[in-house]
């Protein structure tokens, strides 16, 4: 669990020499997640490689397993999972524990919701201060009883499973754990359950459902599932996580004389908004092998140090590059000119409150940076000098700061980096095998 871990740093003197190499990434969280339980919830054997083995998705494993499910070399990228059906899954042998996971959490309360029993599903301190009443609401409106602390529904959260009913749901966010949710409460619901989303979230549940045998229709931002599909387990590859790549290409764009290419990575484009935005800022990106993984766009990535200019970033593309605002953050520190992110409000109840968390980091690391109640404003460039700053608990934070160490003048310490091993445990070591000298307290 993230928040039993024994405490970390990673300490790095800047600037670093150029780095150089081609390296791979772990699998894709996302994922990583909806193979776990696609594949419980489907009938059969699921084979799965390229499974990510960070504590988040373990922790997803471990629930399903308490939930009577089997699984061959848990904590392994290469599993097999052994399906019990829809509604095959049994009364879990205690409270749920997903440490450090919003979507383990938000996931699991869609499927509980249509199971003969009742579950506690809690968390680490983190994830005990994020709000379960985006779901909570939309299973009510399936009849289904959730119940937490407080307005917000926090964690520990029980939900009483039964017998769903098919909705229509607006959500109010652009959010695929929400929309997975209610989509995965519709699989036994009779009939059909709809998804309208504000702008479009990242679509692997829908994606993978389909590929199970599901009938999904997508229609614009509407995403609809019929209810009790004959899901059949299928052999599955994990493509590499395209959130945890950034880090790595974005630390290639910022040191001088760097050229850096991560294979094998998911380019589903509710997913690389950040290409996109980088591109417009003069990033020298290259795209090559295409190729697709169990019905996923995959590719090589390669990265080559550029000069950057500032842009204007907001609107529809925010969902898409989610995870990667504290990363684009730093790129903005050292483009030339005025970078704005707006529409990035949902930042705020994440792993942290990574609008405040990354103006902190990066202030003390002496960039020019503002926050705005739904984004961030960011002067640069901005020579960085070395500092010690706090992750705050939240992987995407500690390993953005410690890129941003990676160009600051002098050494800087990161505090709590144990949080990396959520989602990227490999990240301190693929930064060395690229020449970057990171040490560990
Ligand atoms: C995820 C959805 C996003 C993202 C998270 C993973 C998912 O969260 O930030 O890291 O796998 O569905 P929201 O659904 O809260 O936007």
């Amino acid at each position: 669990m993230a928040g039993e871990a024994t405490v970390s740093l990673l300490r790095v003197k800047g600037p670093v020499e150029a780095i150089a190499g081609t390296v791979t990434v772990p699998g894709d969280k996302s994922i990583s997640h909806r193979a776990l339980i696609l594949g419980a919830l489907a009938r059969g054997r699921t084979p799965v490689s390229g499974l990510l083995t960070a504590e988040d998705c373990i922790n997803t494993a471990r629930a399903l397993v308490q939930m009577g499910v089997e699984i061959d070399n848990l904590g392994q990228s290469s599993v097999v999972i052994d399906g019990v059906g829809l509604r095959g899954l049994r009364s879990p042998t205690g409270v749920l524990d997903l440490g450090n996971s919003g979507t383990g959490m938000r996931l699991l309360m869609g499927v509980v919701a249509g199971q003969d029993f009742a579950a506690t599903l809690t968390g680490d301190e983190s994830l005990r201060q994020r709000p379960m009443d985006r779901i909570a609401q939309p299973l009510g409106q399936m009849g289904i009883k959730v119940a937490g602390q407080g307005e917000q529904c926090l964690p520990p959260v029980t939900v009483w499973g039964g017998n769903p009913r098919p909705i229509t749901y607006q959500t109010p966010m652009a959010s695929a754990q929400v929309k997975s949710a209610v989509l995965l409460a519709g699989l036994n619901a009779p009939g059909t359950t709809t998804v309208i989303e504000p702008a479009r979230s990242r679509d692997h549940t829908e994606r993978m459902l389909a590929a199970l045998g599901a009938q999904v229709s997508v229609d614009g931002l509407q995403v609809s599932v019929e209810g009790n599909p004959d899901l059949s387990g299928r052999e599955m590859v994990v493509p590499g996580d395209f959130s945890s790549a950034a880090f790595l290409l974005v630390a290639a764009l910022l040191i001088p004389g760097s050229e850096v290419t991560v294979g094998g990575i998911l380019l589903n484009s509710t997913r690389t908004g950040l290409l996109e935005i980088l591109g417009r800022m003069g990033a020298k990106l290259e795209v090559s092998n295409r190729r697709q993984a169990t019905g996923e766009p995959v590719g090589d990535i390669t990265a080559r140090a550029s000069q950057l200019s500032a842009t204007q970033v907001g609107g529809e593309v925010i969902p898409r590059m989610l995870d990667e605002v504290p990363i684009l953050a730093l790129a903005a520190t050292q483009a030339e000119g005025q970078t704005v992110i707006r529409d990035a409000e949902e930042l705020r109840v994440k792993e942290s409150d990574r609008l405040a968390a990354t103006a902190q980091v990066l202030s003390a690391l002496g960039a020019t940076i503002q926050q705005q109640p739904d984004g961030l404003v960011i002067d640069g460039p901005t020579r960085l000098q070395g500092a010690e700053v706090d992750s705050f608990g939240d992987h995407r934070i500690a390993m953005m700061a410690v890129v941003a160490g990676l160009i600051a003048e002098g050494q800087s310490v990161v505090t709590n980096t144990q949080c990396i091993s959520t989602s990227f445990p490999e990240f301190a070591d693929l930064l060395r095998d690229l020449g970057a000298r990171v040490d560990e307290k």
